[in-house]
C-alpha cells in the first residue's frame, strides 16, 4: 500500500472561462488565492475543460482562456510560490476524471444541484453529468488540502471528498481528502442590478449589473451610479432589507477592509455611496488593468509562464495518477 501524506497547507482552485471575469471573482476569489502567498503553497488553474460542459464557442473559449489566465497574474498571483496553469495542458485531469468515473454512482452524480438544475435539457450533453469526477480529478491530483470554493460548488467538492475515500477504500490509500476552506469577507458580491442574484461571470457580455475587472473607469462609475437602492434613503448595512444597499457597503468593507457597519457609518447618502464605491473599485482594479494590458502586449511571456506552469503541474500530477491507476489494477 502506498502512504498518502498531508501536505498542510496546500490550496488549490480553478475557474471556469464562461465569461469575463468580474469584480465578484477577484474580491472573492483571486485575491485571496494571492494573498495567501508566500505561506501557502498554491495551484491555481483555468478550468478550459469545464467551459464545455454546455454548449460553447471555440474561439470564444479560447480568448477567455488567455484573457483568465492573463488576469490571474495580473491579479497578483505569483509563479515563484503560485503555479499557475490551463487545466487542458495537464492531461493528467482527464484520466484521473475516467478512474473516477469508474467510482462514483449514477444516484450521486443525479443528485448535483448543477446537473438538476441544467440536466433536464434537450441537448444536454454527457459532460455536463460527469462533471464533478472531472472536478473531483482536479482537486485529487495536487493533493489539495484547502479547496476555497463559491457557496454553489460545495457540493460537488463534498462529492470529491466521498469518492477519495470510497477510491481508498477500495483499492488502497491512494488519495489526500481534501477539506472545504470557506470564503471570508466579501465571499459573494450581488449583481448590481439584481442584487437577490450573485455578479456572474456567465451573464450576459452587456449586463448592467456585473462589474467585468476589465471595465474601463468610466464603465465601472456608470454601472455602479446605477446600481439598485431603495427608497428609505438612509446608509446602512441591513443585507435581509436592504440588500442593494448592503451589497454596495459589502464591496466597500471588501476593499477597504473595515466593517460595513463602519462605512455606512461615514457616508450621508446613497449619491456618496456610490461614489465612494467607483472610486475604490476603479483604484483597486487600475493597477491589474496595466499589468494585464503589459502581459497582453508581449504574448510570447504569457505563453512562457504558462508553460512553465503546465510543467510543474504534470511533475506533480503524474505521480499521482501513476499511483491511482496502479491501485486500481492498471499495468505500469
Ligand atoms: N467548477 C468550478 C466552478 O464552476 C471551477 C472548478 C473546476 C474548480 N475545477 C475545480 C474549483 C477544482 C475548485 C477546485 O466554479
Amino acid at each position: 500500500m502506498v502512504k498518502v501524506t498531508t501536505p498542510r497547507g496546500r490550496m488549490l482552485s480553478g475557474i471556469t472561462p464562461s465569461g469575463s471575469l468580474t469584480l465578484g471573482n477577484y474580491l472573492g476569489a483571486l485575491r485571496r488565492f494571492a494573498d495567501g502567498q508566500p505561506a501557502q503553497e498554491g495551484f491555481f488553474f483555468v478550468a478550459d475543460l469545464h467551459a464545455m460542459t454546455t454548449p460553447h464557442d471555440p474561439k470564444r473559449l479560447r480568448d477567455l482562456t488567455t484573457e483568465t489566465a492573463a488576469l490571474f497574474f495580473a491579479a497578483g498571483l505569483d509563479p515563484e510560490y503560485s503555479t499557475v496553469f490551463v487545466q487542458s495542458h495537464v492531461p493528467a485531469h482527464v484520466e484521473l476524471s475516467y478512474l473516477l468515473e469508474c467510482t462514483a454512482h449514477v444516484g450521486e452524480l443525479g443528485r448535483m444541484i448543477q446537473f438538476k438544475e441544467k440536466g433536464g435539457r434537450p441537448g444536454t450533453r454527457a459532460s455536463l453529468f460527469t462533471y464533478p469526477c472531472l472536478m473531483a480529478a482536479d482537486i485529487l491530483l495536487y493533493d489539495a488540502d484547502a479547496v476555497p470554493v463559491g457557496g454553489d460548488q460545495d457540493q460537488h467538492v463534498e462529492l470529491c471528498r466521498d469518492l477519495a475515500v470510497r477510491f481508498n477504500r477500495l483499492y488502497g490509500d491512494t488519495f489526500v481528502v481534501p477539506r472545504l476552506a470557506r470564503a471570508a469577507l466579501a465571499a459573494r458580491v450581488a449583481d448590481l442590478a439584481d442584487p437577490a442574484a450573485k455578479m456572474s461571470k456567465s451573464a450576459d457580455q452587456r449586463a448592467a449589473g456585473v462589474i467585468r475587472m476589465l471595465d474601463p473607469p468610466d464603465v465601472i462609475a456608470r454601472k455602479i451610479s446605477r446600481a439598485v437602492t431603495d427608497s428609505e434613503a438612509a446608509v446602512r448595512d441591513d443585507p435581509d432589507h436592504k440588500p442593494g444597499v448592503s451589497n454596495l457597503l459589502g464591496i466597500v468593507a471588501a476593499i477597504t477592509e473595515e466593517p460595513p457597519e463602519d462605512v455606512a457609518a461615514g457616508l450621508a447618502s446613497y449619491g456618496e455611496l456610490k461614489r465612494v464605491c467607483a472610486e475604490v473599485v476603479v483604484e483597486t482594479l487600475a493597477p491589474i488593468q496595466r499589468r494585464y494590458a503589459d502581459l497582453l502586449a508581449s504574448p510570447e511571456e504569457l505563453e512562457a509562464l504558462l508553460a512553465a506552469g503546465a510543467s510543474r503541474a504534470r511533475e506533480q500530477a503524474e505521480p499521482v495518477l501513476a499511483r491511482a491507476k496502479h491501485a486500481m489494477g492498471l499495468p505500469a
